[in-house]
């Protein structure tokens, strides 16, 4: 069940001129979150912004006994909210209404999860990988970026044994390219008898690509989409996304609530 606190920013950490994470006292979220679901977050007190915004929960964070206490959101600024976000100073509080949508299902050995993260797309690919690591499957992240100081948290992956993949635009770290690129040779290389699932969330024509990608080559993906959310809730229909329906023709879903993660073979990618 969702909930709908004010939640207060326990800690800010910078860790770019453009990205941050921001830690929330929430722990009732905290407690029901699970991997790929979101939480809409009102920033600021004033008219502007007037509508909350959906951030993916990135971190659970849990006392020394194991209990939640609150959670993080790896936030990059592009407009209002997500500036206030980024300018969050201990202390303060935003109301925070969560968590919401359909999480990522989970798989089990022999099956490999391979995720695929483009940017701020890193942000449901945490929880999912504790997750994965609990349930002993063997995985990999394929991780881009515009450069390398905008890969982040390589070391908790590495940490929970998680193979790491990664490119950067501007060939700083990682091969130099897009992230797709690695993808589609492992997904060539890849014996046909070993299963895999793809989980995917960034640009959405990050998305597509990845998506047909997986296709071409029999795997099923999973795609965390991205649209812009005015309700979070199913009443606004602002996140509409186009589906292929069985008889052939296409329907409309709200991936607020049918997503935000949607079988990637059956969105209609523009
Ligand atoms: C399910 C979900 C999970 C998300 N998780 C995260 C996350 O973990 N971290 C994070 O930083 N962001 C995340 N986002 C994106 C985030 O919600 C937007 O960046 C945010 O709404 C922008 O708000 P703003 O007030 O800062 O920008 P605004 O001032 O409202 O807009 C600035 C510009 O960004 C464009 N824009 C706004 N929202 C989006 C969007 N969703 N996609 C593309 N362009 C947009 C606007 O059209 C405008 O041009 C997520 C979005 C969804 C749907
Ligand atoms: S955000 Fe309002 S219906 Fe999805």
């Amino acid at each position: 069940m969702p909930t709908d606190v004010v939640a207060n920013v326990m800690a800010n950490r910078r860790l770019s001129s453009d990205y941050n994470v921001l830690t929330l006292a929430a722990p009732a979220v905290a407690a029901a979150a699970l991997p790929g679901q979101f939480v809409m977050i009102r920033a600021g007190r004033g008219h502007d912004p007037l509508l909350r915004r959906p951030f993916s929960v990135f971190e659970v964070l849990r006392d020394r006994d194991g209990s939640p206490t609150g959670i993080s959101l790896l936030n990059k600024r592009i407009g209002v909210s997500t500036g206030l976000l980024y300018a969050a100073r201990p202390g303060e509080s935003v109301d925070c209404l969560g968590p919401l949508g359909r999480p990522f299902s989970f798989v089990d050995p022999p099956t490999e999860a391979w995720m695929v993260a483009g940017g701020v797309g890193l942000a449901p690919f945490a929880t999912l990988a504790e997750a994965l690591r609990r349930r002993a499957v063997t995985s990999v992240l394929f991780y881009g970026a515009r450069r390398a100081g905008e890969l982040f948290h390589l070391d908790f992956f590495r940490d929970l044994g998680v193979e790491l993949v990664l490119t950067t635009e501007d060939g700083s770290l990682g091969e130099h390219g897009r992230i797709v690129a690695p993808l589609e040779r492992r997904l060539s290389s890849h014996p046909t008898d070993t299963p895999v699932m793809v989980f995917a969330c960034g640009p959405e024509g990050m998305l597509a690509a990845t998506a047909k990608a997986a296709a071409v080559h029999g795997r099923a993906c999973q795609v965390s989409v991205e649209r812009i959310m005015g309700c979070g809730l199913g009443g606004c229909y602002s996140c509409v996304v186009p589906m292929q329906a069985e008889d052939g023709g296409h329907h409309h879903v709200r991936s607020c609530i049918a997503g935000p993660v949607l079988a990637g073979d059956q969105v209609l990618w523009e």
